[in-house]
């Protein structure tokens, strides 16, 4: 059986607790043939899957650890790291790159410091380039959360990425745990 190093997180030991996954680990017959819903329900448990979470996995279903890395690094909807508050998709598809995605990406870095698949250090976005969201005629398009962001110049990202930032702030100096309201609207069409 595989085995994955753990060692650069046992001092984070009992972060995450292993014992959530037990209702899902005992609901589920034959793992090996459902280890994809195993990872998207651990996913929806932890927001992402820890390695000590998918070593766990291995362990209660003896499925190699292996096998469980390679499922969830071949499948995009699975994170292996944590995503911060306001997860940013910036289209990269054909439209929106004829139309300038990549000044949109420019003014992201810019804006917030951090490159394709990184997380803010405050948590607060996380940046993914992605491939067609499906509305190319609104290029250059991001989306954050549920809300999508059409017509797109690096100016108007900027000012879309503060208002988000001041807005969180803002919410945790009312001490608001409370999720940030989803908004499925699209902002920007002319
Ligand atoms: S190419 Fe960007 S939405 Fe389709």
């Amino acid at each position: 059986m595989g085995s994955m190093c753990t060692c650069q997180s046992e001092k984070n030991s009992g972060v995450f607790d292993v014992a959530k996954l037990k209702p899902v680990l005992e609901s589920i017959s034959d793992p090996k043939r459902n280890l994809i819903t195993i990872l998207q329900k651990a996913q929806d448990i932890y927001g992402y899957l820890p390695i000590e979470v998918l070593q766990h996995i291995s362990d209660e279903t003896r499925i190699e650890a292996s096998k469980i890395y390679g499922v969830a690094t071949f499948y995009t909807q699975f994170r292996l790291k944590p995503v911060g508050k306001n997860l940013i998709m910036l289209c990269q598809g054909t439209a929106c790159h004829v139309n300038g995605s990549a000044l949109i990406e420019n003014a992201i870095q810019d804006e917030l410091g951090i490159f394709d698949g990184e997380t803010t250090s405050d948590g607060i976005f996380t940046f993914n380039n992605v491939a067609c969201l499906g509305c190319c005629s609104l290029a250059p398009v991001m989306m954050i959360n549920e809300k999508t962001y059409a017509n797109l110049t690096p100016k108007k990202t900027k000012e879309i990425l503060k208002n988000i930032h001041e807005s969180e702030i803002g919410a945790s100096d009312v001490n608001n745990a409370s999720e940030a309201p989803k908004n499925e609207s699209v902002e920007g069409i002319a």
